[in-house]
């Protein structure tokens, strides 16, 4: 049974609200808070996490999160959250990030993603907590025009999805919200390709029904639980045909929000920044086919397919400003995330 009850606050300690703490990317960057100091207080629903994540998550930590399993979209639990804790700052993920389902389902996408964060910045703006990281997303960029290698300074592009659109206009929103408000301190961190799992494969990606995304595709194959793995196009304008992404430990990724937020904390006056999150480096999808079966040992069952829709061809971030500005960079390589990612697999079966 999941912990609901509400502790008292001692005054020392850094509470840092966590929406969407139960998920995959929400669970480590729990364990990195907890790692720098800090204490998260987790708020999930659980509607898009699984419960296997808390008790990973109490063996890592060695102790019992603070999990409060309520709606984001409920402004009364944000209220009284934010007035028991008052914590120093909020990392938003709670959001849907299904490409595909967001194309049959735009509306509750749109309620979810777009009505949480609303109601998160206006509880933050009515109880005075200033400090708020938020998950965008390389999505932003849709397919860049010209350079692969995008910078926080490359032009968006309109997404080509409902999904897309609530990470665009979630920045819109924080845009208008920092003009309106501009003693807010606000990090939009571009994520590029969250994969991998924590070393101790007790906490990692657990998608809900057949995976979207790559690596848990793989792995899930390797396994068993699918019978083969489709590499969608072949025939793209890169050096082996497959699509190329940047893809980021998701330990990696979940420092960079501890250091987002201690650069926040530190800071006198309002700000507003976006960052990317990602290696610098390119991966085809061939090439992680190659290297899950090199450093497994384990042989995949793959074959080529038709392109998916709306599919960007290829894009990798420059994540200078990450290391100019929070004094972050990726440390974990993409071995490093298919070992991980697989021996994550092999605790879950
Ligand atoms: C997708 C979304 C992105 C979102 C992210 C969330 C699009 C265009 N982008 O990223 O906005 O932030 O998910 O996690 O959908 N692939 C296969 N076979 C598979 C699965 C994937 O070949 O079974 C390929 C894809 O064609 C792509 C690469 O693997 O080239 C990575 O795909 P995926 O993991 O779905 O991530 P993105 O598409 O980059």
């Amino acid at each position: 049974m999941v912990k609901t009850d509400f502790l008292l606050p001692l005054n020392m300690t850094k509470y840092i609200v966590v929406t969407g703490g139960a998920g995959y990317i929400g669970s480590h960057t729990v364990v990195s808070l907890v790692e720098q100091g800090f204490t998260p207080i987790i708020l999930d629903d659980f509607r898009n996490a699984n419960r296997i994540v808390i008790s990973g998550l109490k063996t890592i930590l060695e102790k019992e999160p603070i999990i409060l399993e309520f709606d984001i979209c409920n402004p009364e639990f944000i209220s009284s959250v934010f007035q028991t804790y008052s914590p120093q700052a909020v990392i938003h993920f709670a959001a849907y990030k299904a490409v595909g389902e967001s194309v049959a389902e735009p509306l509750k996408y749109y309620q979810n993603n777009i009505s949480g964060l609303v109601n998160v910045l206006q509880k933050m703006l009515e109880y005075n907590i200033n400090n708020f990281v938020f998950s965008s997303s390389c999505t932003v960029y849709g397919e860049p025009d010209g350079n692969k290698e995008v910078s926080e300074e490359t032009e968006k592009n309109l997404p080509n999805s409902p999904y897309g659109y609530t990470k665009w206009m979630g920045e819109q929103i924080i845009q208008d919200t920092f003009n309106a408000y501009d003693h807010l301190k606000i990090i939009n961190l571009r994520y590029f390709n969250p994969v991998g799992a924590h070393k101790s494969a007790l906490i990692g990606e657990f998608p809900i029904g057949r995976p979207n995304n790559l690596l848990p595709f793989v792995t899930q194959t390797a396994i068993g639980k699918q019978e083969v793995l489709t590499v969608f196009g072949n025939d793209y304008p890169t050096p082996d045909g497959t699509c190329i992404r940047d893809y980021i430990h998701v330990c990696d990724l979940a420092n960079a929000h501890v250091k987002a937020v201690d650069f926040l904390l530190q800071q006198e006056k309002g700000i507003l920044e976006n960052i990317n999150i990602g290696t610098g480096k390119g991966t085809s999808v061939k090439e992680i086919i190659e290297t899950f079966e090199k450093e497994t040992g384990v042989p995949l069952n793959w074959q080529y397919g038709p392109r998916r829709s709306g599919d960007v061809i290829e894009i990798f971030a420059n994540a200078e400003k990450a290391w100019d500005l929070l004094g972050w960079k990726s440390e974990l390589t993409i071995k490093d995330a298919i070992i991980d990612a697989w021996n994550w697999e092999k605790h879950l079966a």
